[in-house]
Parts: C-alpha cells; structure tokens; sequence
C-alpha cells in the first residue's frame, strides 16, 4: 500500500489527513509530493478531491484571485478569510497557509502570534514564511510553540523590490552557496519542508539531496521532493503572461468566455429562462386564472 493510500480504520469514505509526516515518509520513499495553490472553497474542493497532497493558501492570492500588482498588499485578515474557506473545503490535504507580507517582518512576537491566528482562527496545519537564515530563529520560536513552518526561498515575491524584479536566483556561486546555507538553517531551525522557488534545477537537486526535510519546487526542476504550481496558472486564469515553469492544464478563461457569450446571448434573445426553468401557479389556480379577465384580477 502507497503513503497516499492508507485509510483510516472503519472510516471507509474517509480519507485519511496528510500531515507533515506524511510528506517527510513520501521524501523518504521518492513518492513525489504534489502541491498547488488553492483560495476558495470550490477550488479546495476541487484541488483535495484531486488527490493533491499539499494546499496552499498563498499570498499569490494577492495578485490572481484580488487583482493587485504584487503579493505585498495582502492583509492578515484577507489571508485569514480565504484560508478559512479554503480549510471548509478539505478533507484529506495538508493545509498551508502564507503568512503575507508584513505579518512576521517588525518582531518575532508578531511573527509569532500571526502564525498562531493561521492555526487557532483558520484551521490550517503549518505556515510558510519567506526567507532563509534571517529567519531561522523565526522559524525555531514557532516550532517550539508546536508550529509546523515551511520555509520558502530562491526566488521570494515578497522580496520583488529588493530583488529588482521576479529573477531566477541563485546563479552565481556565491548566491548558490548563501541558498544552501538558508535551506540547512531552516531545515535545523525545525521547518517541515522548504519551497524552492525560481532556482536553476542543478542548485535544487543539490539542496534536495542535502536535506533530510521535502523540498517543493516552483520554477526549480523536477527533482524536487515535490512540486507546486499556483492553481490560476494551472488554469489560464492569470490574464498575464505566463512563466516558462507554468504548465497549462486547461484553459478555464476560454470555458468560462464561452459560457458567458451564450448566457448572454441566451438571456437577449428571451432564450432563458424557458418554461421548464419556471416556477407556476398550482394547476386550479391557473384555470381559475384563465376565467379571469387581467383587468380584475387584482379588484
Ligand atoms: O504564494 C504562492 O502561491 C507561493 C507559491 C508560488 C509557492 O508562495
């Protein structure tokens, strides 16, 4: 029997909740973890039935489900709300939620008592923080209050200024080094997995192998112990050009296009709704109504 297919006892319908030591059992036994972004209760749905392993509440939500420029607006209290929708939704993945920008940057207390909100307030089973070694004492303060934390580093959007753009990280030997240095410090630190994002394949099959913990790889070749993908990619839904890493699966804005020229259509033409799409009187009530003159009817 395969890690993703133990059942509880006597719950036959029930599937059996991912954890973080089901991620670490799959790194141990080479199963791929697959990840992917989720926002909304439909989505959850859709994404757990799926047999995802690991859901994300990102804080890309910032950008393709609110329509801002970046991940940096994003709210604790947007994140909380869509986390919470999301968790109404699962029954077996393991929920991830992004601690957004600003929500852990002024003090380790306030690090810490954000990541608490996500858990206590939102159902979700860990966090994921941004950064390497300026946050392992971070991430070592939230493992100790029983916190689960992913790290995430490479490519961080929350770093966009500083990075002077979404650029593929890691390509000089220097930066190589300093990535493998934070992802051995988060990994000491007691995080339960790391996002590798927009790193060269060589430098990520380099940190796979050194780490005990799963690595989960956005942008960062196929050796990763798993790999995420942002649900809206999977999709065509960004309305934006898409990264070379984003495979499309489907093309939702085109579906969706199509069903609404023809609602629209439908509903200009008279065409909806039809009678079978109509509520109607009792049928006494309706002959009653015949014998009627419209006039007198409300005399
Ligand atoms: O916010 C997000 O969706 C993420 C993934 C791209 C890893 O951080």
């Amino acid at each position: 029997m395969s890690v993703t297919q133990l059942r509880r006892p006597g719950a036959a319908d029930t599937p059996v909740r991912i954890t973080a030591d089901t991620l670490l059992q799959k790194k141990q036994a080479r199963i791929p973890i697959v990840a992917l972004t989720a926002y909304d209760y439909p989505t959850a749905r859709l994404v757990d039935e799926a047999g995802i392993d690991l859901i994300l509440v990102g804080d890309s939500l910032a950008m393709v489900a609110l329509g801002y420029d970046n991940t940096l607006p994003v709210t604790m209290d947007e994140m909380l709300h869509h986390t919470r929708a999301v968790a109404r939704g699962l029954r077996r993945a393991f929920l991830v939620a992004d601690m957004p920008y600003g929500s852990y940057h002024l003090s380790e207390l306030e690090g810490l008592s954000s990541a608490l909100r996500f858990i206590k307030e939102a159902g979700a089973q860990a966090v994921k923080i941004e950064g390497g070694q300026t946050r392992a004492s971070l991430v070592r303060r939230m493992t100790d209050a029983e916190i689960s934390v992913v790290g995430h580093i490479g490519l961080t959007p929350q770093s966009v200024h500083r990075m002077g753009g979404y650029k593929v990280q890691g390509r000089t030997w220097e930066a190589y080094d300093r990535l493998c240095r934070d992802a051995e410090a988060l990994e000491q630190a007691g995080a339960i997995a790391v996002v590798l994002e927009g790193i060269p394949r060589e430098l990520a099959t380099d940190i796979t192998s050194q780490l005990t913990i799963p690595t989960i790889g956005i942008g960062a070749g196929p050796e990763c112990d798993g790999q995420i993908l942002v649900f809206h990619d999977l999709f065509n839904l960004t309305f934006a050009p898409h990264a070379k890493f984003a495979r499309q699966y489907g093309d939702a804005a085109a579906f969706f296009s199509d069903a609404l020229s023809r609602f629209r259509a439908d509903v200009s033409r008279r065409e909806f709704p039809s009678d079978a799409e109509s509520y109607h009187l009792p049928r006494e009530m309706r002959s009653d109504l015949e014998l009627i003159e419209p006039a007198a009817r409300h005399g």
